[in-house]
């Protein structure tokens, strides 16, 4: 019996996996705060909350099938700065992967002298971990000066639970801390942003052992004897041990608060100035590729609470709408754009709104949107020599069959539906943490429920609407800068 703890952005998951069966699950919400424009931060205290809720409900639904457990495997949101002083205190809020204020000293650790993406064979980008130190040794530098540790959001969790410092390949990729080809920290870029390899947790692969759980917990929930916790994945690489995309090649979308489409490749393929991904797999001797949007799922829960109703309301408006979309466009640029833009300044929003549209109108403009800034993606993985025809579909969003099918058709690829899709990051946690008890180390595919096959018609239409849309980030980017004086808005009123 495993236990995979996947600690996302909107909430935790919890999920009891016997064999390669999952069991029982259990959830707890999460929300952001953003105390300033562009800021996105969580209170790692929250975590902990979520999880001893997820664990107490396990405990009393699930007794028995929890006390068998011998593996824990951990999956969490990437690129988080978690900050420890000396006591290991919290120092100050986690900045999230998709805070966008660290833009300036993403230009300074990408000066030539440094050669960041010699090194890592990543550009800086906002929401990566290294950039997020260089803001706050220089906005609170009385906090900077007190850090000890900086950890992602699931090796503070790993902390909490083992009392170890510990972290991943595929997650310690997303730092800019990490030389990716050798699967070490490196030293020079560490120093460059005042740190060193003592601020870091140990280096593991996913399927290592990597801490046991502390006696404490061990008695709290009834375990029989105290699992030991895998190095375990980001969650973009525990979701492709979920989907089993572990051999090169082997491609899914992921349509969660963000939106990712990773690929699985043999070795270290970077192609930075794409803004493409290239980071460890959590699997030892494997890497990918992935490009990510920030705002996927996200964009259609953005919509949908500006209207006060849920995103299923929205979904279910859509399907029953009898005359075809009015053509809106949407840019779902809500925090800036990673692949292919790198530009944390821009910011989304809808253009070509007439008299005629209704909302249901830009809710199609919505998916169609997301679905677009894929193809982006798709387009800079395939100019890095990684051309994809078909991918497992894992996410959220992925839930609703006519966004699915969108992104089919504006893709041109062969998207699946697949069993367990729903538990995706939390079932691969959960394999992490049967390899590293000893058991099963075959991460298989899980089953196809259903095919998403593009139609040539609809393929051809979003090819050309694709090549129009993508003019329009000139535009948002243009309009995004903020105007020469604040003053200027309110004169004349
Ligand atoms: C990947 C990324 C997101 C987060 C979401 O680079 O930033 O997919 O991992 O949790």
């Amino acid at each position: 019996m495993t236990l995979g703890l996947d600690l996302g952005t909107s909430g935790l998951k919890a999920l009891l996996l016997d064999g390669d069966t999952p069991l029982a699950t259990a959830t707890a919400p999460l929300t952001v705060q953003r105390p300033a424009p562009g800021w996105s931060e969580q209170h790692p205290a929250d975590w902990w909350r979520a999880t001893e809720r997820c664990l107490d409900e396990l405990a009393a639904t699930h007794p028995r099938t929890l006390a068998a457990v011998r593996g824990i495997g951990l999956s969490g949101q990437m690129h988080g700065a978690t900050l420890l002083g000396a006591d290991n205190e919290v120092l100050r809020p986690c900045m999230l992967w998709n805070d966008a204020r660290s833009g300036p000293q993403c230009v300074e650790l990408e000066r030539p002298a440094l050669n960041l993406r010699g090194l890592t064979g990543n550009p800086a980008m906002a929401g990566f971990t290294a950039p997020k130190l260089l803001w706050v040794r220089e906005h609170e530098p009385e906090v900077f000066a007190r850090v000890a540790k900086v950890l992602l959001p699931k090796a503070w969790l790993r902390w909490k639970l083992s009392g170890e410092f510990f972290e991943d390949m595929s997650d310690a990729s997303g730092t800019l801390w990490l030389d990716v080809a050798r699967r070490r920290w490196s030293p020079e870029l560490l120093a460059a942003c005042g740190l060193s390899e003592a601020h870091m947790p140990r280096l593991v692969e996913g399927t290592a052992p990597a801490g046991q759980l502390r006696a404490e917990w061990v008695r709290r929930w009834g375990f029989e004897q105290a699992p030991v916790i895998a190095g375990g994945a980001g969650d973009n690489a525990a979701g492709a041990v979920g989907v089993g995309a572990v051999r090169p090649g082997d491609a899914f979308v992921s349509l969660g608060t963000s939106g990712v489409l990773w690929a699985t490749t043999a070795g270290f393929a970077p192609a930075a100035h794409q803004g493409v991904h290239a980071f460890c797999h959590a699997l030892p001797g494997l890497w990918h590729q992935m490009g990510v949007q920030l705002s996927a799922a996200a964009s259609l829960a953005w919509w949908a609470r500006t209207h006060g109703v849920s995103e299923v309301q929205l979904l279910q408006e859509l399907d029953q709408t009898p005359r075809p979309p009015a053509g809106c466009w949407f840019l779902p640029y809500l925090s800036g754009d990673r692949t292919p833009h790198n530009d944390s300044k821009v910011r989304g929003g809808f253009l070509n709104v007439s008299t005629d549209t209704e909302r249901t109108d830009m809710t199609q403009a919505v998916l169609e949107g997301v679905a677009f800034a894929f193809r982006d993606a798709r387009d800079a993985l395939a100019s890095a020599g990684t051309p994809l025809r078909e991918a497992d579909l894992l996410g959220g969003g992925a839930r609703s069959a006519r966004w699915s099918q969108i992104l089919a058709d504006v893709l041109g690829m062969h998207l699946h539906q697949i069993e367990g899709g729903e538990h995706g990051c939390a079932l691969g946690a959960a394999r992490l943490g049967r390899a590293a008890a000893g058991g099963d180390t075959g991460f298989g595919k899980p089953h196809r429920l259903r095919s998403f096959e593009p139609d040539p018609q609809r393929a051809a239409f979003y090819g050309q609407a694709h090549a129009r849309w993508r003019t329009l980030y000139g535009l948002a980017r243009e309009v995004s800068t903020p105007p020469p004086t604040a003053a200027g808005r309110s004169m004349g009123h």
